[in-house]
């Protein structure tokens, strides 16, 4: 075992992990990080992805050491339940889960997405949300939430 600082959510945190422990192992299991859910454990599902540095990654398939200098972001640094994060909030008003398992993958991922392109077409979401998946079927209301989430944060609109 190995002693590593990570930082996430603007926190600084000191764990003991092997350096090759992925990522989505300490964040939930020694940082009681929840957001990041175990899908597929295989980077096909999207299920466990966060932010380093602002880029969607698979922390399922990160090695924690791999991001020792980077800056994690998790679905709880997005916001709170009291003040969500525009993509947060846009889920929540275009009701765009069912069971709810991809959600917070999706937003992580969606989140970063529009960090990069903050006004996109419809087509651009599909494609950058294309290999994020939801066994429900709810990409219909993903792709709105997006939308909506966009034009929330468009100068002179932001909440
Ligand atoms: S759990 Fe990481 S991609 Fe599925
Ligand atoms: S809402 Fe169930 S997997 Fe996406």
């Amino acid at each position: 075992m190995a002693k590593l600082a990570i930082r996430v959510n603007g926190k600084r945190h000191v764990v003991k992990a092997e350096r090759d422990t992925p990522l989505l192992y300490v964040l939930r299991n020694e940082l009681d990080l929840h957001g990041p859910r175990f899908g597929c454990g295989l980077s096909q599902c999207g299920a466990c992805t966060v932010q380093a540095d602002g880029k969607a990654i698979r922390s399922c398939v990160t090695p924690v050491s791999g991001v020792a200098h980077q800056e994690i972001t998790t679905l709880e640094g997005l916001g709170t339940p009291e003040e969500p994060g525009a993509v947060q909030q846009a889920f929540i008003d275009n009701q765009a889960a069912q069971c709810g398992y991809c959600t917070n993958g999706m937003i992580v991922a969606a989140d970063a997405f529009l960090a990069r392109h903050p006004d996109p077409t419809e087509d651009e979401i599909k494609r950058a949300m294309t290999p994020y998946l939801c066994r429900c079927g709810t990409h219909f209301r993903i792709v709105e939430a997006i939308k909506a989430a966009a034009k929330s944060q468009a100068p002179g609109e932001r909440r």
